[in-house]
């Protein structure tokens, strides 16, 4: 069932446009049709195909990518191992953190098992490789106890499994990219309740050519799950933190109290709010904890598209909306240990970036690239284009080379119509909704008309027909 049929079924549907991005490079094929390679979270997939349990519950851990993890942590907090299951590769190095204030262990349940750490006092770590496959039960031993032959109380699990043995450098890259089918359609009529998942997650995405990046995500692509809803409609969040590190979730769409709604949330556990889109707009959405340069720079932010409610707007040609975030990545200049590059502080606060890119992978729209596919569009069509700058900190220049924007909807607002406009500025956070006509058949590349970035990412191409 598409989630057009989804929606239109039940209002209460859920509108995660789900993780097109997910697919394996070795899989991937130039316009559709290829084998589509979801490693996403089971979890979520669940949910969507359910199509109702969409309050994520539970502490256990999604199963990363195989061959996404290299490294992974658990905590000890509140008497329990959180999450309390992972699923690894061989090759993972797993740290146990301890945040109370008494010590704890991790025990292997078998005699013999390999899990056999020290007293872990409050605010020390403990840390295992491990090389095999299996499942590995362990506990704690000062806050468990043996009931029926099995260990209750403060348990856990690392599953661990064959690695895609990827993410060297110099060789093959097999990683999920961070690459998104942009068509996008209105919502269907009438209001609706939206429940929407976001997941934090921390994973390996390649990000460019042979370029595999330490990605912090939502749902585990960059940009996150892209949202359409219209003006006065009702969004239900679901926010769950299944990463490392505090992250959280500001959505520019709401007018709400930000400093509760927008708080930390530690990882292991969830939060929830909810708000009414009072504006039509391209709204981003993003972590916003501390340094929220970082979270951003890393991958941690999305686009909420908000149809305005009476849209007196000329109707785009059917398939002809496309939705594109821009941002910028500030890769390493060296790949780490587990041949992947990571964010560079320095290079974000310099506002150098080592890419600038449409919907997270550099020049993916662009068929000069054997890896590139245009945009299609037709001759005399009316093409509506969502545009979100979401930064973290340069403004780009919108424009398509040898086209003429027909109106620029600033916020995607009918009273916010700008005639015959050649180039328009996005600033960090900005968005708006570009309508185009083009009388001639063609290749029209659209690009960040500020040039200094242009070449790192970011060109794309409306193919007209
Ligand atoms: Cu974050
Ligand atoms: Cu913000």
């Amino acid at each position: 069932m598409s989630s057009e049929e989804r929606r239109a079924r039940d209002p209460n549907a859920i509108s995660i446009e789900f993780p097109e991005g997910r697919r394996l490079r070795s899989n991937r094929s130039r316009g559709g049709g290829g084998a589509f390679a979801f490693f996403a979270a089971g979890i979520l997939l669940g949910a969507v195909a359910l199509g109702a349990g969409y309050w994520l519950g539970g502490r256990g851990a999604a199963p990363t990518p195989p061959g996404t993890t290299s490294t992974a942590t658990v905590n000890m907090t509140g008497i329990k191992y959180v999450p309390d299951s992972i699923t690894v590769d061989v090759g993972t190095k797993v740290t146990w953190v301890n945040k109370d204030p008494v010590y704890h262990t991790v025990t292997s349940d078998e005699a013999d098992g390999p899990l056999q750490s020290p007293n872990i006092e409050a605010g020390q770590s403990f840390s295992f490789t491990f090389t095999e496959e299996g499942t590995y039960s362990y506990h704690c031993i000062p806050h468990s106890s043996v009931q029926s032959g099995k260990y209750v109380g403060m348990i856990g699990t690392v599953i661990v499994r064959a690695g895609g043995g990827n993410g060297q450098h110099g060789t093959p890259i097999d990683l999920p990219y961070a690459w998104r089918d942009p068509v996008t359609t209105a919502p269907p009529p009438g209001w609706h309740e939206w429940n929407i998942t976001l997941r934090a997650e921390e994973v390996w995405l390649e990000v460019a050519e042979g370029k595999a990046y330490a990605a912090w995500t939502f749902n585990g692509v960059l940009p996150g799950p892209a949202f359409r809803v219209r003006q006065g409609d009702k969004v239900n969040l679901l926010f769950y933190n299944g990463g490392s590190m505090n992250h959280s979730i500001d959505f520019h769409s709401a007018r709400i109290n930000w400093a509760t709604a927008y708080r930390d949330v530690p990882p292991g556990e969830a939060h929830t709010y909810s708000f009414t889109a009072d504006y039509p707009g391209v709204y981003m959405y993003h972590c916003g904890s501390n340094p929220v340069l970082d979270h951003v720079a890393n991958g941690m932010y999305g686009v909420m598209i908000v149809d305005p409610l009476n849209d007196t707007r000329p109707t785009p040609a059917q398939g002809r909306e496309y939705v594109l975030v821009l941002s910028e990545i500030y890769a390493s200049d060296d790949v780490n240990a587990s041949g992947v590059y990571t964010g560079d502080h320095a290079k974000m606060l310099a506002a150098e970036p080592t890419e600038v890119v449409f919907n997270g992978y550099a020049f993916q729209y662009d068929p000069r690239k054997a890896y590139g596919y245009p945009l299609n569009a037709g001759q005399d069509e009316l093409v509506r284009l969502y545009v979100l700058n979401a930064g973290p900190t340069l403004v780009q220049s919108f424009h398509v080379i040898g086209g003429i924007f027909d109106t620029v909807w600033v916020e995607n607002n009918p009273e916010n119509g700008l005639r015959g406009i050649q180039t328009w500025t996005l600033p960090s956070s900005g968005g708006a909704a570009f309508d185009i006509i083009f009388p001639d058949a063609g290749l029209y590349p659209f690009v960040t008309h500020s040039f200094a970035y242009t070449g790192l990412g970011a060109v794309g191409v409306l193919s007209v027909t």
